[in-house]
């Protein structure tokens, strides 16, 4: 089988990549590249805008996956036009593209942040979204102009992730469990914004098989579905990250709890992705952790500004 990952050469994309090469599929990857290209030697990679893809760009691939657009809130913030274009009119034009072209399944890195902000209770994919800032409304835009697309012949399967995190040869140091093991380790202090807020986590191994389980899928399988290892408070995560700094590295560790109000909060279940997907994390955040530090002689310099997206999206001058 031939997929074609869009945005393929970012945090995701360097595990998933590699998973689906070992797994026997056929993979191309189309990518900006604005992080580098940190894909295993001889994949076949191709650095151009996706916009600029035509019908015979997706000539004789059987899926596509969609890892592209801005991935996170500060990107979309800092340029929210082009944020709207990425985010939801690209996927939606892809998509689009596939099905004419013939390519059989459509498989789109959705987000749980279109839940918004909710009070307590577990969200499925039934629930309420509620978003009403721009990254959240992108993806929702994106997954939206993806699913309607489904008919007898073309799956269309939007993956709502949970906040991702672990370690990626291409590296993140701006998602939270992988931001607060930098602080601990580097400053001894993890400072946390808001305790009480909610937020589903998944291992970036994890979001992985999440992706092989929807390629593997029966063909008739279409839809949004959760995907996350469990929900968490931020003042779990903190205490979860200090006890496994600690524990590795002997340090002490502090967390400095601050009073602010965020504008995302949600949990979510992820049975539908269970049933349908045969979707099984495995990776808890202690897991996470210790795949993290046992890169650590790999990162060199934490300042480094390829590991914080907005800081490399500023520079690019779109
Ligand atoms: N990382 C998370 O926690 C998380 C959580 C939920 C959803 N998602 C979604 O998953 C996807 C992948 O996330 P990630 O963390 O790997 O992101 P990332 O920023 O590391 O990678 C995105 C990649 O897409 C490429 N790209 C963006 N727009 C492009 C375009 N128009 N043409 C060609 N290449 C383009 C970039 O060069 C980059 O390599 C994103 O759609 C994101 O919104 C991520």
């Amino acid at each position: 089988m031939k997929i074609l990952v869009a945005g393929g050469a970012g945090y995701i994309g360097s595990v998933l990549v590699p998973l689906l090469q070992e797994h026997g599929y056929e993979v191309d990857v189309v990518d900006f590249l604005w992080f580098g290209n940190n894909l295993p030697a001889g994949t076949r990679i191709t650095q151009q805008d996706l916009f600029t893809l035509g019908a015979e760009g997706f000539e004789g691939y059987d899926q596509v996956v969609f890892l592209a657009g801005l991935s996170n809130d500060p990107m979309a913030e800092f340029n929210p036009a082009l944020n709207f274009i990425q985010n939801g009119a690209l996927p939606s034009y892809l998509a689009w593209r596939a099905k004419q072209t013939g390519v059989k399944r459509f498989i789109y890195a959705s987000s749980c942040s279109v839940y918004g902000y909710t009070v307590n209770e577990l969200y499925d994919e039934d629930s309420p979204v509620t978003c009403g800032y721009p990254y959240g409304i992108s993806k929702l835009e994106g997954e939206r102009g993806v699913l309607q697309l489904r008919d007898e012949n073309f799956s269309a399967i939007a993956l709502r992730q949970g906040t991702v995190n672990g370690y990626s040869p291409r590296m993140r140091f701006d998602l939270i469990v992988n931001t607060m093991f930098k602080c601990a380790l580097q400053d001894g202090v993890i400072t946390v914004n808001n305790p009480a807020i909610w937020r589903p986590l998944i291992d970036v191994r994890d979001t992985s098989s999440a992706f092989l389980r929807a390629v593997q899928a029966d063909t008739s399988i279409s839809g949004a579905f959760n995907v996350a290892y469990d929900n968490y408070t931020v003042g779990q995560v903190a205490d979860l990250v200090k006890d496994e700094v600690e524990r590795l590295t002997g340090k002490k560790v502090k967390v400095d709890i601050k009073d602010k109000q965020d504008f995302r909060n949600y949990k979510v279940t992820c049975d539908r992705a269970r049933t349908y997907l045969g979707f099984k994390p495995k990776y808890d955040v202690p897991d996470t952790i210790a795949s993290i530090h046992r890169h650590l002689e790999t990162f060199g310099d934490f300042s480094n500004p390829n590991f914080y997206n907005i800081q490399v999206f500023k520079k690019l001058e779109l």
